[in-house]
């Protein structure tokens, strides 16, 4: 039998080092002469953040080291799938607290912002962890100033960042997980041509629309019709492999061609039950996404209200340098962007029996 050692008896504050963290906030206006008194909310904020920041990485180290300990069975899919649902509540809090950060009136905060220089967002060493464990790599970042992200921490932790960005990210993980996904081409079924034919239903379905009805005079009608000649060629990403190539050298597409039928097959036939947990997975990625784009807006219109048009603490323009992150550091987009391939699921034909066998659960009778 084991015998575990015995623990002394808990304490509330001894359990949770409340000596150490309540002591931890320190005005420096308070050091110079009379205490700004919103200096005590900015630095506790702050830290709550770091707190939350710390617990998100804790989640996406055991989402990354999941994926890299091999192929993920079911259980293992619902175990991430949870925690990625923990992180995106966390990021949702991330959201709110800016609502109390408000409360500060920008005359207040000019009480102790001088103090403060050159610290800036761009020293949180974790933020920037969190970032490129998710997938934002150098060639995506926006440079400020010609600078690297990584200049303002110290050589030990520029090492882990970089580290990192060697590593697969949770993006890489995902994607290679989607190319594994074997029902794309089972016996006769073929995903693509499946997708091909409701694609092409679709369109025709629309021009029909749009030529009979009584609504619209012959100038509009050939303005929609030409306008649903360009809607088509936007399959042409999915339909045909060269198009990808290109949108994916442009950079305008992360996926690869096959991750990227994948998701998109993962999406139409979602309630099959063996595709309800990927759908879980690459629903609960897109809103972390949104949510992490949510905050970088409203971070942006926070500073925007307490700074105007001041540059940053850090070096950079401030808000119009917040406001580029919002649009190019969305990690997950892509998964998004399968969305403008959407069809509806009544122009797809049902899937063959073979293939709804192997995509169903099947429960012994005894
Ligand atoms: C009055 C409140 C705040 C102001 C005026 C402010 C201002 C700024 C500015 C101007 C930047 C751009 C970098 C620079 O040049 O310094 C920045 C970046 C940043 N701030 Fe804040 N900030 C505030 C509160 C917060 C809070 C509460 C957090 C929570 C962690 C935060 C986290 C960050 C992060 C992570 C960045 C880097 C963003 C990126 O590069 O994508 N900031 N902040």
């Amino acid at each position: 039998m084991t015998r575990h050692k015995v623990l002394p008896a808990a304490h509330y504050a001894e359990y949770l080092v409340l000596d150490k963290v309540l002591d931890a906030q320190h005005p420096r206006s308070a050091l110079v002469g009379k205490q700004a008194h919103d200096e005590m909310l900015f630095i506790i904020i702050h830290q709550v953040y770091e707190l939350w920041m710390k617990q998100i990485l804790h989640e996406l180290g055991s989402v990354e080291q999941a994926f890299a300990d091999g192929e993920l069975d079911e259980r293992e899919i619902a175990v991430v799938v949870h925690r990625l649902g923990r992180v995106e509540k966390i990021l949702r809090l991330f959201v709110e607290q800016i609502d109390v950060l408000e409360t500060m009136t920008p005359v207040d905060f000019l009480e102790f912002r001088n103090y403060l220089v050159p610290a800036s967002g761009f020293q949180s060493f974790q933020f920037r962890k969190i970032e490129t464990l998710l997938g934002l790599r150098p060639p995506h970042r926006i440079a400020y100033g010609g600078k690297d992200y990584k200049e303002p921490f110290s050589e030990a932790q520029r090492e882990e960042l970089a580290q990192m960005e060697r590593q697969p990210s949770v993006f890489d993980h995902v994607a290679a997980w989607l190319e594994r996904m074997p029902f794309l081409n089972i016996e006769d079924f073929h995903f693509l041509e499946h997708f091909r034919r409701a694609v092409a239903e679709s369109v025709e379905k629309d021009r029909e629309a749009i030529q009979q009805t009584a609504f619209l005079d012959a100038e509009e009608k050939a303005l929609r019709l030409r306008m649903l000649e360009q809607k088509a060629t936007y399959y042409e990403a999915v339909l045909n492999p060269q198009r990808h190539t290109q949108l994916h050298q442009e950079g305008r597409i992360r996926l690869s061609y096959r991750a990227l039928l994948a998701a998109l097959m993962i999406y139409l036939y979602r309630d099959e039950p063996v595709l309800q947990q990927p759908y879980d997975l690459l629903n609960r990625l897109m809103n972390i996404d949104e949510t992490l784009v949510l905050w970088r807006f409203r971070h942006a219109q926070m500073v925007l209200r307490m700074l105007g048009y001041k540059m940053g603490t850090g070096g950079s323009s401030g808000y119009d340098y917040l406001m580029d992150t919002v649009h190019r550091h969305s990690i997950f987009k892509d998964l998004m962007t399968v969305h403008t391939f959407l069809v509806p699921r009544s122009a797809l034909p049902p899937l063959p029996e073979t293939l709804r066998k192997a995509l169903d659960f099947h429960f012994a009778v005894k």
